[in-house]
């Protein structure tokens, strides 16, 4: 891993919905090969900070590089470096996983050789090469996800933005995801996900952000959180817990 190089900046995020502040001026960067996780309980800010970075909305202020593009100077150089998996994959019903690809291939310009190559790669990694011909509304909530995580890497984008991959996985299924994203970092990929399956996040992530009521509370890995927590020794979900629990932010990097 190659610390030096930030692949993703966020500079002082701040977002409203109409009075609610649900991003404090967030700081936060994402170095070439990581395995980051974003952590934090539910209505904490992580959802909305991975939409703003997907360019689905707009902060109220702030920054946001991807690679060395500003995602709102250039944003369709920013946005070509990302593949996204979405928490609750809405894909196109009435297509195929094969018409799917296509469609978001052909978004990306991807050479057709290679969206049937890695569709197939994809489908069959993930036990779904013989229903390549069926409707997608036909398929449960773990088969869209799979769909949708073999449709996010077709452009062979640099850096992955994956919201809540395990939710609605079999165990076979998180044990195959979680191989892929290593295989991704370890081709010098990054993967940026969010999870409330801590153990996944204790598995995989050299470094984790703790989100709270829209601020980050702790940034570290594990080690490093579990000291933050008094906690040595002791495993993510409990050191999670005690963190979130607190009154007092542990990592009060967002005074205002
Ligand atoms: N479109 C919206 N309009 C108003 N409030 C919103 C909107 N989207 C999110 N919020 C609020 O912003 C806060 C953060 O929501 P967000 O979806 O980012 O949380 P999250 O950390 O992803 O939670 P979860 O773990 O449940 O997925 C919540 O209080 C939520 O109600
Ligand atoms: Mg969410």
């Amino acid at each position: 891993m190659n610390q030096n190089e930030t692949v993703i900046k966020f500079s002082e995020i701040k977002k409203m919905y109409g009075d609610f502040t649900a991003l404090k001026k967030l700081d936060l960067e994402i170095f070439k090969g990581e395995l980051f996780g974003f952590l934090g309980p539910n209505g904490a800010g992580k959802t909305t900070l991975i939409r703003i970075l997907t360019g689905i909305i707009r902060p109220t202020s702030g920054k946001i590089f991807i690679g060395p593009f500003d995602l709102y100077a250039q944003p369709e150089k920013a946005k070509a470096m990302l593949g996204y998996v979405p928490d609750r994959p809405y894909l196109y019903e009435k297509l195929t996983p094969l018409e799917y690809f296509d469609f978001m291939g052909g978004l990306y310009d991807v050479a057709r050789e290679r969206i049937l190559s890695k569709g197939e790669e994809m489908l069959r990694l993930f036990d779904l090469w013989d229903r390549k011909n069926e409707l997608i509304e036909s398929f449960s909530h773990g088969m869209k996800q799979k769909v949708a995580m073999s449709a996010a890497i077709l452009h062979d984008p640099d850096i992955y933005v994956v919201d809540e991959p395990t939710v609605g996985l079999d165990p076979k299924s998180v044990k195959l995801a979680k191989d892929y994203f290593q295989r991704l970092v370890a081709a010098g990929k990054t993967v940026f996900l969010t999870t409330h399956t801590l153990s996944v996040a204790q598995d995989l992530c050299n470094r984790i952000a703790i989100i709270r009521n829209g601020e980050i509370i702790a940034l570290g890995n594990l080690n490093e959180l579990q000291n933050q927590a008094s906690m040595p020794g002791n495993d993510l979900e409990s050191v999670f817990l005690k963190i979130t629990e607190e009154e007092q932010a542990f990592y009060p990097q967002n005074e205002q």
